[in-house]
């Protein structure tokens, strides 16, 4: 396995880049980028010190048979392998164990439908402490689950934004709970760089990464860090077409919001933050948007030829790798060698055989 520094360019390549040690004009470059974002490589790197021992390395797999299909080297980060099923897992123990023992002790909250509830409630009771999860009614079962199945107090609201920010104030209240935002958060956005820096030791000379967006703290991470190691690495957004609200705001150069949402990923449908649309608009070099029928069939690839289960959510990315505005795009002709984030495996399986039989 290769390490980070051999991907560095040439010039840098006899320095070492580590926790404590940053060339001089990274450095100050680092400090611009904890200044403006609240995030840098080196938040990204602590973070990674701080979780090590909670999450797992998850493998990256490939796929002779997927090259074929795409024509590209694809290199699928296997998140949907993390501890709770998803990335989240990373951010949110990264967020409970930055926390003081006072802090910590009340206990966490979010409001949350699905994958970073689960983590939450997991890092929470890694810690030994408690987590009350704000849910909507209708969120898919197996994340409800996952929230029990971890320890987590439920407290239930409704579908809409409003009713669940206003059920977790009361339970702020009660509490005295600490919130953790799902991606509008700085240790959030951190512990999610990590894959970055997992990735790109497990597969170097990556020429660009797709990964999944929504609220955007997993892409927010993952730019950072990748953008930090090789400035000339292409990150991509994967976002539905029911969903496509950072695709408009990139397009409009401020955040655009919907009104309603309708995809078969049910984990994409928030949308930017403050923090994270700052990091998105300056580190994100494009937004493919894709429609449901071809999540659902990556879907299918992912189960049929990598042999992964991977929920909507979380094949995203190898829709957008396959889809028409990817391949035919002068732009990224040259993107060869591309890392996939499969961010997620939590799938209903009676969702998931309706979506294979529509
Ligand atoms: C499986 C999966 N992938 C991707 C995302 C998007 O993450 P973010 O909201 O940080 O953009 C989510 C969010 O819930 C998710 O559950």
């Amino acid at each position: 396995m290769k390490t980070v520094e051999e991907f560095l360019p040439d010039s840098t390549r006899h320095t070492r880049i580590g926790f404590n040690f940053l060339l001089p004009e990274m450095e100050s470059k680092s400090q611009q980028n904890i200044e403006k974002y609240g995030v840098d490589i080196s938040t990204i790197r602590e973070a990674q010190a701080r979780i090590k021992s909670f999450i797992h390395r998850t493998p990256v797999l490939t796929s002779e048979s997927l090259d074929n299909i795409s024509g590209r080297k694809l290199f699928f980060k296997c998140e949907c392998f993390q501890k709770g099923g998803a990335f989240k897992f990373r951010g949110a123990c990264n967020a409970i164990f930055s926390l003081s023992d006072n802090e910590a002790a009340k206990g966490v909250t979010t409001h949350s439908s699905g994958n970073h509830a689960a983590a939450l409630a997991l890092a929470a009771k890694t810690r030994g402490v408690p987590a009350y999860v704000v849910i909507p009614k209708t969120a898919p079962t197996c994340k409800v689950e996952n929230v029990i199945r971890y320890g987590g107090q439920i407290i239930w609201s409704e579908d809409s934004l409003q009713s669940r920010e206003m059920t977790a104030a009361k339970v702020l209240e009660d509490t005295g709970a600490v919130l953790v935002h799902p991606y509008n958060d700085a240790r959030i956005i951190s512990g999610q760089g990590t894959i970055s820096l997992e990735l790109l030791e497990q597969a170097p000379h990556l020429d660009a990464i797709v990964v999944p967006i929504s609220g955007g703290g997993l892409i927010s991470g993952v730019a950072l860090a990748a953008k930090s190691i090789n400035p000339s690495l292409r990150v991509l957004a994967a976002e539905p077409s029911g969903a496509n609200d950072a695709a408009l705001s990139k397009a409009a150069g401020k955040i655009i919001t919907l009104p309603e949402t309708k995809t078969v990923a049910d984990g994409l449908r928030a949308h930017l933050g403050n923090l994270t649309w700052s990091i998105v608009r300056d580190f994100v070099d494009d937004v493919i948007v894709v429609h449901d029928t071809e999540i659902i069939e990556a879907m299918k690839l992912c189960y049929e030829i990598l042999k992964v289960a991977v929920e909507p959510s979380g094949a995203i990315g190898l829709a957008a790798v396959l889809s028409q505005h990817f391949q035919k795009c002068q732009a990224w002709r040259d993107c060869n060698r591309i890392g996939i984030i499969l961010s997620g495996g939590n799938v209903d399986l009676g969702v998931l055989w309706h979506s294979f039989n529509r």
